[in-house]
């Protein structure tokens, strides 16, 4: 099945980007699931860090690239996945990620389309793309699959 709906987003900067990121952030409930999917650079972490402070979470957040997942305390926790390292499910499954997808907070995964085949279905999914001709703009293309993360498009078509 597709998206309940498809929008597009433009950012000019990696500074927009962060703060499209942080007014997602500000909305997030428990249970929210994003999954960012886009090249290398493409400005998955960038956003990542907005969703961060946009739940008000101090300190720096980094790519988790190495350790899977890594949790920031907000309002609400940040459950960071990067899954560009995955090589099977189970790897996933060895860390218990349905305690964090079905958890107190809210989820963002980098590579989220590494693993479509475990996202609970309704999910917001953003696809970073970038212009070769203007370095800094990057256009995200925003589904979602479900009736919660609809909600969220919306919030992320206003604060575009
Ligand atoms: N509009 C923009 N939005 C986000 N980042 C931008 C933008 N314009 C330029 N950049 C630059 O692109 C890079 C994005 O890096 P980032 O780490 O967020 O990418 P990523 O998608 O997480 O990559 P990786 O797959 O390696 O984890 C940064 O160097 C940032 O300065
Ligand atoms: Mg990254």
């Amino acid at each position: 099945m597709g998206p309940l709906s498809k929008d597009e987003v433009m950012t000019d900067s990696e500074e927009k980007t962060k703060d499209l990121g942080q007014a997602l952030g500000a909305a997030l409930a428990p249970g929210d699931i994003i999954s960012l999917t886009g090249d290398l650079g493409a400005g998955k972490t960038r956003f990542a860090q907005g969703l961060a402070a946009g739940l008000g979470v101090d300190g720096p957040v980094t790519s988790p690239t190495f350790t899977i997942m890594k949790v920031y305390e907000g309002r609400l926790p940040l459950y960071h996945f990067d899954v560009y390292r995955i090589q099977k499910i189970a790897e996933l499954e060895a860390i218990g990620y349905e305690e964090y997808f079905f958890g107190d907070g809210a989820t963002v995964i980098e590579w989220g389309d590494k693993i479509a085949q475990i996202l609970p279905r309704d999910h917001l999914r953003l696809e970073i793309h970038r212009d070769l001709n203007r370095i800094e703009q990057r256009l995200f293309i925003v589904e979602a699959f479900g009736e919660r993360s609809r909600e969220l498009a919306k919030i992320l078509a206003q604060a575009a």
